[in-house]
């Protein structure tokens, strides 16, 4: 594929969440740097919202890299299309819960939190902090879901809390929040991902291209410019028109990549 014909030592543009490619442009630093802040202090929750595909699963991943592993126990919930019960059983699960009830039943709530409770002492009385990231919670509509996970958060011990639970989503989960003021009460940080200036949507491609192993030119100054007018600045749109014009380029065996191949890939992805 066009990986020899690049010089590059792997794909720079795939859409995968991948911590080894983060560009830290100032807005992702200071949302990791804030959300890091929320989990060491022990703060009660955390939110990042932003436009599809800005990075917020990316930074997710990348914090939860970061955090080590000697110190905190920690749960990553990408799917959260899941009734309360359900959501629950695969927070305690993800926590490393056992021997979890089977079926449902009028106390299954009530054994579960209790299981969940006992993870939260164990941790505590090992020395861990416990972090539970839910992705894509905007998805997350029912008021008694939120209503619940607000009581999750009453886990708490000599005024610490046992627990920090960071949620991330698409803009509306602000509003969602927003218009729950209990929950929203605890929730230390807020941060908000927008798309990339034109600066960093050039600086984020040659960083991807240089962790591909690549710090000689591939494309145009020309070419740089298109990509950010046809992928507005959202990562994941640069990454479809990289990885297409990359494709291109090899086919045509350009030296460089130009403007009228970023026109004509954003052209096919657009349809
Ligand atoms: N700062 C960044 N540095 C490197 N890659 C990034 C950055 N931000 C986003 N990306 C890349 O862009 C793509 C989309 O990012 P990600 O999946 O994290 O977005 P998202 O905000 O979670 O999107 P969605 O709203 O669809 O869930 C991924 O391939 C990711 O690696
Ligand atoms: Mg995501």
């Amino acid at each position: 594929m066009y990986k020899n014909y690049w010089k590059l030592t792997e794909k720079p543009f795939e859409n995968t969440p991948d911590t080894r490619f983060i560009y830290y442009s100032s807005q992702h630093e200071e949302s990791l740097y804030r959300l890091l802040y929320v989990v060491r202090e022990g703060k009660g929750a955390g939110l990042l919202s932003g436009i599809f595909g800005c990075g917020k699963t990316l930074i997710g991943r990348t914090l939860l890299k970061e955090l080590d592993k000697d110190e905190y126990r920690t749960a990553f919930i990408s799917n959260p299309y899941l009734s309360y019960e359900e959501l629950l059983m695969y927070i305690v699960y993800n926590l490393g819960g056992k021997d979890l009830p089977q079926k449902k039943t009028d106390v299954l709530v009530n054994v579960i939190l209790e299981r969940l409770g006992e993870i939260l002492e164990n941790n505590m009385r090992d020395g861990k902090k416990t972090v539970i990231i839910i992705d894509e919670a905007h998805v997350i509509k029912d008021r008694q879901v939120w209503e619940e996970l607000r009581l999750i958060l009453n886990f708490q011990a000599e005024n610490k809390f046992l627990l920090t639970l960071l949620i991330l989503g698409q803009p509306e989960l602000k509003e969602l929040i927003d218009t729950n003021k209990q929950f929203s009460q605890r929730i230390a940080v807020k941060c908000h991902l927008e798309n990339l200036s034109e600066e960093d949507t050039t600086k984020y491609v040659l960083h991807r291209l240089s962790v591909s192993g690549r710090n000689e030119p591939v494309f145009t100054g020309e070419a740089l410019r298109a990509i950010y007018e046809k992928s507005g600045g959202i990562p994941r749109r640069v990454n479809n028109i990289c990885d297409l014009a990359l494709f291109s380029g090899f086919g045509k065996e350009v030296a460089l990549i130009g403007e009228e191949i970023i026109k004509d890939v954003a052209r096919d992805i657009e349809g």
